[in-house]
């Protein structure tokens, strides 16, 4: 059959799995405003009245992303990190994975909004603490990583100390005694590096505290992409590492909803709870999707048995370019 003889437009389930952020100059307000699921399950959970004026306020942050944060988080990520970081008041908050910086001001307007103070009065210090390994933007090499919260919220930007060149591996010497008790995962993807982020957190954070998680539906997003442009191939490999840290991660789970669906959030869990649980074991002995450093395979041996850690890197191994080679 001729291309573009078929008069059928593939059609994306409505309000489900929007694949991408809405165009420039697209009105990010109906975006949001398809996602009443996600803002009243949020609502709920953290007990704050919805309202339109929290999709305006959400929207607005997002319509001011300058023009070269060209990978960002769709609205509806926004929304999240601004309920739960309104919702829970929380005294210190660490986010791993950091690019522009825009979900650093979904995280510091919700702080704002909840009379949160910039600076802990306990220790001084910025009460958002952003983690990433690289020191400029991953697509843009003259772009400070963080470059667009000054930007975006220059009123807020004093809340937010970027920590860069920076893993989970660095959190317990980084931080001081403040307990974490909100936390954004949005760093490596692939597996295992989610569960070692959460794992590391773990250690530094309150149990009653909540783990937000980015980018759980990635295959979705693929098959729906492939769908929509036809393709037979998928767009992309999708990393399983947070869906699947999502999945066996043994705590009380949340997950939003329409295009929500790609964010989650689980709960901080006590080390002895988590040393050798069977999900845990079972987690990282699924394929390896990466080779994270020595130090944090060390932490996954004490946590889950070498036995485990081995049958993870020996799956992985066909096909991961990334995997060490010995
Ligand atoms: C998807 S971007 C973050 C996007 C940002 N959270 C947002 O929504 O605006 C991922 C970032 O994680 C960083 N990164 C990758 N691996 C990491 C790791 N193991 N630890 C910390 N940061 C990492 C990358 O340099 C990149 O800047």
């Amino acid at each position: 059959m001729p291309s573009g003889s078929n008069t059928l437009k593939p059609v994306s389930p409505a309000g489900l799995l929007d694949r991408s952020a809405p165009a420039r100059g697209e009105d990010s307000m109906l975006v949001l405003q398809r996602n009443a699921r996600t803002l009243c399950t949020l609502c709920h959970r953290f007990n704050i009245e919805p309202s339109t004026a929290i999709l305006e306020r959400v929207a607005s942050i997002y319509d001011r992303r300058p023009s070269w944060v060209t990978a960002e988080s769709h609205p509806t990520d926004l929304l999240i990190l601004y309920l739960a970081a309104r919702g829970l008041r929380p005294q210190r908050v660490v986010e791993i994975g950091v690019a522009s910086g825009l979900s650093t001001c979904g995280l510091l307007a919700g702080l704002a909004d909840a009379g949160v103070p910039a600076k802990n009065p306990q220790d001084g210090r910025e009460t958002v603490q952003s983690f990433d390994i690289l020191e400029h933007v991953p697509w843009d090499e003259n772009r400070p990583i963080g470059a667009a919260i000054a930007e975006v919220l220059p009123e807020l930007a004093a809340g937010a100390r970027i920590n860069t060149f920076r893993t989970s591996l660095d959190l317990e010497r980084e931080l001081g005694d403040v307990p974490v008790d909100l936390a954004f995962i949005d760093g490596a993807h692939n597996h295992p590096w989610p569960l070692i982020d959460a794992i590391q957190l773990s250690k530094v954070m309150d149990p009653n505290g909540w783990i937000i998680l980015h980018d759980v539906a990635l295959v979705e997003r693929a098959m729906l992409e492939a769908h929509l442009r036809r393709m037979t191939k998928l767009p992309f490999t999708p990393s399983r590492g947070a869906e699947w840290h999502f999945e066996m991660w043994p705590s009380e789970k949340l997950r939003g909803s329409e295009s929500g669906h790609n964010v989650a959030l689980v709960r901080p869990l006590p080390l002895e709870t988590l040393r050798m649980h069977p999900n845990l074991q079972a987690l990282v002995a699924l394929p390896w999707e990466s080779a994270p450093p020595e130090a944090a395979q060390s932490i996954l041996v004490e946590f889950c048995g070498s036995e485990a850690v081995e049958r993870g890197k020996i799956l992985g191994r066909p096909g991961q370019a990334l995997l060490p080679s010995s």
